[in-house]
């Protein structure tokens, strides 16, 4: 597959496995990866670490504190992933933990706190050959992306997969949580007013509830020797 490097969208509900398909596309199309995600949550994370009443500031003193967040993405060479760095710290466990799960959706909705983001994610893009998951990737940061993937599984599938992968790095949560979880964050992906989360209308849908991971890589692969 040695065409000119794209950029590829992927789009969907809450733990739908983009970032897995994402991560497999990039290793095997030799591209960058990025989780937008983690971006959203490493702001989450410091918020909360800082007791930011960040829905009673004005938009230049969010600003401010957009300032003193430095977001980086570093590869682990051992554990063969990304890993995100708030302010020079590997924050990629907590991130992915109850407090920030909780908080990043309204955090999300922030339209001064998603402009700078999207500004970061764009940088990205500059070279092609990137794969960026996320939710607003295809209708947003890149509307016009070569290809564009929009992903959705059955509610319990997902809450699923994320609670076994949440137990397996030793969280303490219920099922029931992280449903209620998933659940409540696509409610608010979906009704938020600032670039919610919408299929474009040029993207393929991917429904992976019944489809394990290299069959989902393979659906991409096609569609990408198709183009
Ligand atoms: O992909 P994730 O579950 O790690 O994303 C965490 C939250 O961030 C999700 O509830 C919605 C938000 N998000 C967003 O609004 N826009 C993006 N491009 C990526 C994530």
């Amino acid at each position: 597959m040695e065409k000119d490097p794209i950029i590829i969208a992927i789009d969907g509900y809450s733990s739908c496995g983009k970032s897995t398909l994402a991560k497999a596309l990039a290793k095997r199309l030799g591209y960058v990866y990025m989780d937008t995600g983690a971006m959203y949550r490493a702001v989450s994370l410091y918020i909360i670490r800082h007791n930011i009443p960040i829905n009673h500031l004005k938009p230049k003193e969010i600003k401010e504190v957009l300032n003193q967040i430095d977001i980086q993405f570093s590869w682990n060479e051992k554990e063969e992933k990304s890993e995100t760095y708030l302010n020079g710290e590997n924050v990629e466990n907590e991130i992915r933990g109850k407090e920030v799960s909780e908080k990043v959706s309204e955090v999300a909705q922030i339209k001064t706190i998603r402009e700078r983001m999207v500004e970061l994610q764009r940088k990205a893009g500059l070279h092609k050959g990137l794969v960026m998951d996320g939710r607003d990737i295809g209708t947003k940061v890149f509307p016009n992306a070569e290809l564009k993937i929009f992903m959705t599984a059955d509610h319990d599938i997902r809450a699923k997969r994320r609670y076994d992968e949440l137990i397996a790095k030793g969280l303490d949560v219920t099922f029931e949580e992280v449903k209620e979880n998933i659940k409540l964050r696509d409610y608010n992906d979906t009704n938020r007013k600032e670039n919610p989360l919408t299929q474009a209308k040029d993207a393929v849908v991917l429904d992976n509830s019944y489809l394990n991971q290299e069959e989902q890589l393979d659906f991409v692969l096609k569609l990408i020797a198709e183009r």
